[in-house]
């Protein structure tokens, strides 16, 4: 039956449906690795759960206490605004928010402008800094300076208000305070602060103070003070004057200079007696928490009223007044205190949850090239192209369910991180990321070759990358001043821009929470703060150049796939496909007969034939090893080890050669070679006519291999992995199980439904014999076998060589062994390979008659009959030669030309009369005594060469 090669399809359905078992064998771990993230959902929910009631504590909610309200000697519990710390105060319900004075922002003491070099001349002297008794100042302009110098007079009172205990009189007076506002005013830090309340007044009297009559501040046990400021008004010719004071009396960006602060600047623009038109400076540096919005408001509306008030005593006199009582926020119902921590976990957890995947597809890839099983697949016709391709979409599909069962458990979990943010958008992030990281594995796989480095390095790249974008990074993000540039550079490391992107997605999702509002919806992109659109992009990027450079890297490193191609071998492609030349057996070789070393006649006579075959161009031999030469490098100071040195061989169709050698001849780096393992260092093989230097990708479609190591699946039965290199060898429907159902017959595999049992289960010898018909199943032209037959029992070993015999009636068979039986057995002809050369080649009967020779004689007897038994040898042959002896048993090598069997038989029949003979035989050389006598002598040349 005639199979042509497989194509890109049939490879890719063989790899899926490979995977797909293997996926399905594997289900345990699946399960474990999608439970992560359902856990880590679970732990953050819990951990939320521990926060809420936390907050829900009394302590965070709004104060109470006992009161006897209504009279009857028990206290009642109460609870409201003014039993609450200024914390607590957040969540009591308020229906009646309180009154409080309007303040004005002033100046800390040591802030408040002086004379200086740089500030104008009329402010007062700076020896007001030692007392901490600096006046606070306020700057006017506008159209008319009569007017504005008038209306300035009027802002602060001369004298204290008789009746300033009482609170309704508060209004009369000009109160002011240093500290920053809240977002509401349902409590006025002011009076719940450390910080001096201030009266300003055109002009105090020493140590005047004042208790304040608040009543909410007592009960809270707050007892405050008030303080006289003095406060002067200056003229200034114009309003860009007085920005030109404030500017240069700011804090920031003023710190070798002193800083001038000034209450409050008014222009008065065009005012006049009919007309009132003023513009205010204030002071709005504080902002709200989300930075993004002035909540100095608060202390404006004193400062409008103080102006407004101040000019209608102008038009009006002093008997007029425009009094402002109080302040007061609208009522709110009771609320409760929302952190949403897993937000604020998010990056960090989430960060871990989905670099786990890159372990688990690294080390997949890096398990299939230590275990070999990537070239085993390629030595049996599977392309780099489907590999790619399936493998690339397996690992994607893992991947997606794995995020969506993430985002689908932390929805389910009702994560505000998940349900805030818009959907689509984290589609397309997690998307674009594991698209990356796939590829990244790749990339990262072709520089590992052993799986536990691969892992361990895989996992501390998890928790590193975790930690550094959590600790560091993100410190970066949120420093303003740092350069973005540099954290665009940063960002070119997938793991801190997947960090990136969730640090994103949690702070819309916190902010969102905290307000009641969405979190990141597509129109944020446009948002400058946010990160989220330049990491959409750099990954999108970095993934297409990533998936290129790890393609490439694999075709040119030769990591786990065969032979690398060098450097430029698209050029090369480029070239071939230019040259018109026949790649049948090219006759261009260049090498110099080096080792010219005492060859055997037979090995000479194989060269001679190769090269003729060669001249020929004739394809009668599937096998044409033309010269193979392999040299390893000296290293260390050693010198070069020449692991094969030139090795010519021609095997025809059906023929089954036999490699023995000792170990370490060289025979796995010649199969090595012959298998695209590692490259010819000079000298070339073709098989089929095609050159193993050039066009190994062909010959893999034809060939089988049975490698000394089993590489199998642990997780996939044996009908399976037959199935699978039955596809890739281009089997299909009946054909194919048919194919697998006789390659199971054959190899003793198919009772007992050890054929579905999985790889991982089998005895050594079971495992040997699926080796064995893994490598003749789709009937492929050329098989190598290293040592197939090691570990199994007779009757296994017996039902093997049959199928190896059958197997080779229309095919070339390469077989290594150690066992003189089965190349006698199998073998049409034999090679012995010691140090590197073929000592002899030949079918086993003509090796025997050559270097056989000779008859071995056992005897054993009692010890001291020994002598004679030597007598008796010495006398059939004078050129016997003792080759063993211990204790009555001798054994002894008899040239055959001497001695007839009968003579032999007479003799020791003679014997047994003289002595008692408890032993005797008589036995022609062995394929065994062929070998030994070779390796050895071949050895002795060596030593002495
Ligand atoms: C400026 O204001 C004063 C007082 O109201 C008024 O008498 C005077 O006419 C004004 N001057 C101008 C130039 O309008
Ligand atoms: C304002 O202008 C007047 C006259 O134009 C000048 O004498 C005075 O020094 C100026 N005042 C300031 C503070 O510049
Ligand atoms: C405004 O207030 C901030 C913070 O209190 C301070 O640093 C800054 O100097 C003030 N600016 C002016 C012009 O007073
Ligand atoms: C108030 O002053 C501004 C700025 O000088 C001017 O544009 C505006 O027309 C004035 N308004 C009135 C009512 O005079
Ligand atoms: C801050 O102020 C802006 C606008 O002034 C407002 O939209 C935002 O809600 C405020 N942020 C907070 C946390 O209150």
């Amino acid at each position: 039956m005639a199979v042509g090669a497989s194509g890109y399809w049939t490879q890719a359905n063989a790899l899926l449906r490979k995977n797909l078992t293997f996926q399905k064998r594997n289900m345990g771990t699946n399960v474990r690795l999608i439970f992560f993230p359902f856990v880590l959902c679970l732990l953050l929910v819990l951990l939320q759960s521990v926060i809420n009631s936390e907050l829900d504590k009394a302590s965070n909610k709004c104060g109470c206490t006992c009161i006897d309200t209504d009279g009857d000697g028990q206290c009642e519990e109460v609870c409201g605004l003014q039993y609450s710390s200024i914390d607590q105060s957040f969540t009591c319900p308020i229906p009646s928010p309180p009154e409080w004075p309007p303040l004005l922002h002033v100046p800390a003491p040591e802030y408040r402008a002086v004379r200086t070099d740089f500030s104008h001349g009329d402010l007062p002297s700076e020896s007001c800094k030692v007392t901490g008794a600096c006046p606070a100042t306020i700057l006017i302009t506008g159209k008319n300076s009569s007017l504005g110098q008038g209306v300035g007079k009027n802002m602060f009172q001369n004298t204290l208000n008789q009746n300033a205990g009482n609170i309704d009189s508060l209004a009369n007076i000009v109160l002011g305070s240093e500290s920053e506002t809240e977002l509401t005013n349902f409590l006025e830090p002011a009076f719940f602060s450390n910080l001096p309340v201030y009266y300003l007044l055109s002009k105090c009297t020493t140590n005047s103070t004042f208790p304040l009559p608040l009543p909410g501040a007592t009960s809270i046990g707050v007892q405050q003070d008030a303080s006289c400021v003095q406060g002067l008004q200056f003229w200034r010719n114009s309003s860009s004057d007085i920005n030109d004071e404030l500017y240069k009396g700011y804090r920031k960006g003023n710190s070798e200079r002193k800083i001038n602060e000034i209450l409050a600047g008014y222009d008065l623009l065009n005012s006049d007696e009919g007309n009132f038109n003023a513009s205010i400076w204030y002071n709005s540096t504080k902002k709200n928490d989300s930075g993004n919005g002035p909540i100095a408001l608060m202390r404006v509306p004193r400062s409008v009223n103080l102006v407004s008030s101040a000019y209608l005593q102008f038009l009006l006199g002093p008997a007029t007044n425009m009094l402002f009582d109080f302040v007061k926020e609208m009522p709110k119902p009771e609320t409760s205190l929302r952190l949403d921590f897993s937000s604020l976990l998010g990056p960090l957890f989430f960060t871990w949850v989905i670099l786990q995947l890159f372990p688990v597809v690294l080390s997949s890839l890096v398990y299939e090239k230590e275990q070999n099983l990537r070239i085993m697949m390629k030595m049996h016709g599977l392309g780099d192209g489907p590999y790619w391709m399936i493998t690339y979409a397996y690992f994607l599909v893992i991947s997606s369910v794995y995020m969506f069962a993430f985002v689908l458990f932390g929805s389910l979990v009702g994560l505000k991180f998940f349900t805030l943010n818009d959907y689509s958008i984290q589609f397309v992030f997690y998307m674009i990321y594991v698209n990356l990281q796939i590829s990244l594995a790749f990339l990262v796989a072709a520089l590992f070759s052993n799986l536990k480095t691969a892992t361990v390095i895989g996992y501390i790249m998890v928790f590193g990358t975790g930690l550094l974008g959590g600790f560091l990074f993100q410190s970066f993000v949120e420093d303003k001043s740092f350069p973005r540039g540099w954290i665009i550079v940063m960002e070119i490391y997938p793991g801190f821009s997947l960090y990136r992107g969730l640090y994103e997605f949690s702070q819309y999702a916190f902010n969102g929470s905290y307000l009641g509002i969405d979190g990141m919806q597509w129109k944020d992109l446009s948002d400058g703060a946010n990160g989220m659109k330049e990491i959409l992009i750099i990954m999108f990027v970095e993934w297409l150049v990533v998936l290129c450079v790890a393609y490439y890297i694999d075709q040119v490193v030769a990591s786990g796939s065969g032979v690398g191609k060098g450097p430029l071998y698209f050029f090369q492609k480029l070239q071939k496909k230019l040259s018109t030349s026949s790649r049948k057996f090219s006759l261009q070789r260049q090498r110099s007969q080096v080792a010219v070393q005492t060859e055997k006649q037979d090995v000479v006579q194989e060269k001679a034939r190769v090269q003729q075959l060669l001249l020929e161009q004739s394809t009668s031999h599937s096998i044409v090893c033309d010269d193979l030469q392999k040299v390893y490098p000296g290293r260390d100071g050693n010198p070069e080890k020449f692991a094969v040195r030139g090795l010519s061989l021609a095997l025809p169709q059906g023929e089954c050669f036999g490699m023995l050698g000792p170990n370490g001849a060289g025979k796995t780096s010649f199969i090595n070679m012959m298998i695209g393992l590692i490259n010819p260092t000079s000298g070339t093989a073709y098989i089929d006519g095609l050159d193993i230097r050039t066009n190994m990708d062909e010959i893999y479609s034809n060939m089988g291999v049975c490698p000394q190591h089993d590489l199998l699946w642990n997780t996939l039965t044996g009908r399976e992995h037959l199935l699978f290199y039955g596809r890739l060898k281009n089997l299909k429907g009946s054909a194919l199980s048919q194919a697998v159902e006789e390659s199971l017959k054959s190899v003793n595999l198919f009772n007992g439904g050890v054929a579905d049992k999985q790889a991982g289960k089998y005895s050594g010898g079971m495992k040997r014999r699926l080796s064995v018909a893994i490598s003749l199943i789709g009937d492929p032209k050329v098989v190598y076998m290293d040592e197939p037959s090691t570990g199994l029992d007779p009757a296994s070993r017996n039902n093997l060589w049959n199928v190896v015999k059958r197997a080779k009636q229309n095919r070339a068979i390469i077989l290594t062994t150690h066992s003189m039986e089965e190349a006698e057995h199998l073998c049409d002809r034999l090679g012995i390979f010691v140090d590197g050369s073929l000592q002899c080649i030949g079918n086993p009967k003509e090796l025997k008659a050559r270097y056989g020779g000779s008859y071995v004689f056992t005897m054993t007897t009692s010890s001291n009959h020994e002598v004679e038994v030597e007598n008796l040898v010495k006398h059939l042959s004078p050129s016997a030669n003792r080759i063993y002896h211990i204790s009555g048993t001798q054994k002894f090598e008899i040239p055959k030309q001497d001695v007839r069997i009968a003579d032999v038989f007479q003799a020791v029949e003679k014997a047994k009369s003289k002595f008692t003979v408890h032993a005797w035989g008589l036995a022609d050389t062995t394929l065994e005594d062929v070998f030994i006598k070779v390796a050895r002598g071949a050895q002795a040349f060596n030593v002495l060469s």
